[in-house]
C-alpha cells in the first residue's frame, strides 16, 4: 500500500508530537501513541493527519464512537477528504454509503503510481487487464466477430496495464484517470492517443455520442459507489455493437458494501440491474477475481456488455 499521507499542522512541535506517535503506534504501543496524538492535537486543534490515525488507532482498540469522533474531525479539517475519514465512517456505520472524495482517490493513487506495478502485480497477483482481454476475446469469438476496436477508452487507466493487454486489437486508446502521476506513467508507455486527468464520469460525459468500440474499467469500477451512473454515460458512448468491459469486487449480500480493503464491492444482481437499465446486454458476468489480498483470491466478478 501507498505510505501514509502526512498533512503537515503548520506548528513544528506539533509534527514532532505527530512522528513520535507514529513510532509508538509502529511499535505496538497504541494507548501512549493515542495519547502524543492528543498532545499533538493540543497544540493543534485542526490538525488532519493526527485526528485521522487517532480514528485508526481507537478503532484498532475497539473504541468505536471515539474513532468516529476522530473521523469526523479529520474529515471537518480537511474539506478535501484526502485521508479518505469519510469512508471509514461509512465502514464504522457512521455515515451512509456514498462515493469516495475524489482528493482521497487521487492522492493515493499520486502517491502509490512510482511502486504501483511492482505492488499490485507481484504482490497482489493482479491480473485484471488479463481477466478482461479473455472476456472480450470470448464475447467477440461467440458473436463470430474479430476482437478489434478502431477506438477504445479505459477508464481509470493507471499506468496503462489494460492498454498493455489490448495493444495489439486497438488503434486508438483513450485514457482517463484521476491522478495525474497515473497518467504521467500511462504517457510514458506511448500506448495512448490521448490521456485525460478526469473523474471518468466527466471523462464519457465529454465524448460525442457512439463514439467508441470498446470501453474498459479494470479494478476500477471498485472506486465507484453507484455503477449506474457510469454504466448509462458508458452505453451513450459505445457505437452500436460495442462492448463495455469492466472488472469489480463483490459479496454475496445485496446492493454495495464497502469491503475490508477499502474499495466498494458490488452484488452480481446490482451489477446486472445496473447493465440492464442503462439499455445494455449482459453478455458475460463470471466470478473471477483480479487480485489477492492476505494471500486469497479477493472474491469479485469480470463483466462484459454490449451495445444492440
Ligand atoms: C487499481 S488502479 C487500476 C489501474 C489500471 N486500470 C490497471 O488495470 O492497472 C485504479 C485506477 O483507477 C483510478 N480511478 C479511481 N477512481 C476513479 C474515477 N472516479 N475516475 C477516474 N479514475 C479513477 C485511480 O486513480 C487508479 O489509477
Amino acid at each position: 500500500m501507498p505510505a501514509r499521507l502526512f498533512l503537515s499542522s503548520g506548528d513544528l512541535m506539533a509534527d514532532r508530537r505527530f512522528e513520535f506517535a507514529r513510532d509508538l503506534q509502529l511499535k505496538g504501543d497504541l494507548p501512549a501513541a493515542a495519547d502524543l496524538l492528543l498532545q499533538a492535537i493540543e497544540l493543534a486543534p485542526d490538525f488532519a493527519s493526527a485526528w485521522f490515525t487517532l480514528g485508526g488507532i481507537r478503532e484498532e482498540l475497539g473504541e468505536h464512537e471515539g474513532a468516529i469522533a476522530a473521523f469526523e474531525r479529520a474529515q471537518a479539517c480537511d474539506p478535501g477528504d484526502r485521508h479518505g475519514a469519510g469512508l471509514r465512517l461509512m465502514r464504522l456505520g457512521a455515515a451512509p454509503l456514498a462515493g469516495m472524495s475524489q482528493a482521497y482517490v487521487q492522492t493515493l493513487f499520486d502517491q502509490y503510481a512510482p511502486r504501483f506495478e511492482s505492488s499490485l502485480v507481484d504482490d497482489l497477483g493482479y491480473r485484471g487487464p488479463e481477466l478482461l482481454f479473455r472476456a472480450v476475446l470470448s464475447v467477440r469469438s461467440a458473436a463470430r466477430k474479430p476482437a478489434f476496436f478502431k477506438r477504445a477508452i479505459d477508464l481509470g487507466c493507471g499506468t496503462g496495464l489494460a492498454a498493455l493487454a489490448f495493444a495489439k486489437g486497438v488503434d486508438h486508446f483513450v485514457g482517463v484517470d484521476l491522478s495525474p502521476r497515473m497518467i504521467e506513467r500511462a504517457r510514458a508507455t506511448g500506448l495512448y492517443a490521448e490521456l485525460d486527468v478526469a473523474d471518468m464520469l466527466q471523462g464519457l460525459r465529454s465524448r460525442p455520442d457512439a463514439s467508441a468500440e470498446l470501453i474498459l474499467a479494470a479494478d476500477a469500477m471498485v472506486y465507484v459507489a453507484e455503477l449506474g451512473p457510469v454504466v448509462t454515460e458508458a452505453a451513450r458512448v459505445l457505437t452500436g455493437g460495442g462492448l463495455f468491459a469492466f472488472t469489480t469486487e463483490t459479496h454475496d449480500g445485496d446492493g454495495v458494501v464497502i469491503g475490508e480493503g477499502l474499495r466498494y464491492a458490488h452484488a452480481a444482481a446490482y451489477v446486472g440491474a445496473a447493465v440492464e437499465a442503462a439499455g445494455l446486454k449482459l453478455a458475460l458476468l463470471e466470478d473471477r477475481s483480479a487480485r489477492n489480498e492476505d494471500n486469497a483470491p479477493v472474491p469479485g466478478l469480470v463483466v462484459v456488455a454490449t451495445k444492440a
